[in-house]
């Protein structure tokens, strides 16, 4: 498959400040060391209009809920694979 992976973080300031601020990096920094910058299109996102149950990360189609640093490791290893 040459589609690149989508991923959206959302940068709304409540999932911002309840520690998308941290994933953001986290995700990045896994980007750098898996060597996915070619495979990946990472940007942030508006509110998903869902910040109660955040914070919010979007992968191609597909919502994570409550993400954070620590966690947003296995998925990113779920849905990109190497
Ligand atoms: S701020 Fe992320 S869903 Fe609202």
């Amino acid at each position: 498959m040459s589609e690149k992976t989508e991923i959206i973080i959302c940068l709304g300031s409540s999932c911002f400040a309840r520690g998308n601020k941290k994933t953001v990096q986290a995700i990045e920094a896994y980007i750098q060391e898996h060597d996915l910058s070619e495979r990946v299109y990472f940007h942030g996102g508006h509110c998903f209009g869902n910040c109660e149950n955040g914070p919010i990360l979007k992968i191609n189609n597909k919502f994570y809920e409550r993400v954070d640093y620590i966690s947003v490791i296995d998925i990113l290893a779920r849905e990109i694979e190497d």
